[in-house]
């Protein structure tokens, strides 16, 4: 695992898009796994900085995303899909067709997951995982548990998730109690990880997840696990990395 510190939030995210973008520019039909979250907002204007200089294409590039809200319809604004759309593909040359979200609005749940592990796979799997970290150690929305679940599955939000999304919602009531998200095996098969975080309040979990014990309590620290896992953080967030 590669651990870097960078000096500030604009630093971090300009490290982390110059990962994706060395990615694409070496596999030009690569397949992007992606993460929504405040983390990676400032990291997709930079992709979208690079794409507007000619620096990169996504003409083949191929996405997943790794979450979204159950039983949001794909243009309510606070939907997954809602997000990518609006700070990232419809901002660059990407084949819409070739954009996935888990389908927050189908409700057959088994289908919708079952659909989605198929797509990975038919696709060749991801070569490039991004990944923000939840307060409490989850990474997309595969919150503490006993068990690492291993496909794309549905999940109940834990309160903490509800109360740090409630932000981004008119009130907590209002924040969806389920979401689809890819197995913590859907995220280990993909064939490198980047991780970024933000903020002194993430300082203590980006220790934990990283420093300490391998448990699904803290989801992320199955990631010491993974062969090639790059977690770039701000001073605060690396605070007691040090
Ligand atoms: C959300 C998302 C995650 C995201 C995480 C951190 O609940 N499901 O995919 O990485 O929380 O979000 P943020 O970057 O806003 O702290």
């Amino acid at each position: 695992m590669n651990v870097t510190i960078t000096d500030s939030y604009d630093a971090m995210s300009r490290a982390a898009a110059d990962v994706i973008a060395a990615t694409v520019t070496e596999n030009p039909h690569c397949n992007l796994g992606l993460a929504t979250g405040s983390t990676p907002i400032g990291l997709y204007a930079d992709l979208v900085r690079d794409y507007d200089d000619g620096i990169i294409s996504f003409a083949d590039v191929t996405t997943f995303n790794l979450d979204e809200y159950r039983g949001l319809d794909p243009d309510h604004d606070q939907s997954y899909r809602y997000f990518m759309n609006k700070n990232l593909f419809d901002l660059v040359n990407i084949d819409p067709a070739a954009t996935h979200v888990p389908d927050g609005a189908n409700p057959d749940a088994d289908a919708a997951c079952e659909a989605y592990e198929q797509a990975i796979a038919a696709a060749g799997g991801v070569d490039l995982q991004l990944l923000g970290l939840g307060h409490n150690g989850h990474i997309g929305f595969n919150e503490p548990c006993d068990h690492f679940p291993v496909d794309t599955h549905v999940v109940k939000l834990t309160e903490s998730t509800i109360n740090a999304n409630s932000r981004l919602f008119d009130s907590a009531e209002d924040v969806p109690r389920e979401a689809y998200t890819m197995g913590i095996g859907t995220i280990m098969r993909a064939k490198k990880i980047l991780v970024v975080a933000s903020g002194a309040d993430k300082a203590q979990i980006v220790h934990d997840a990283f420093f300490g014990p391998v448990t699904p309590e803290v989801p992320a620290s199955v990631l010491q696990l993974h062969p090639d896992v790059t977690v770039i953080v701000d001073a605060e967030a690396g605070a007691l990395c040090k």
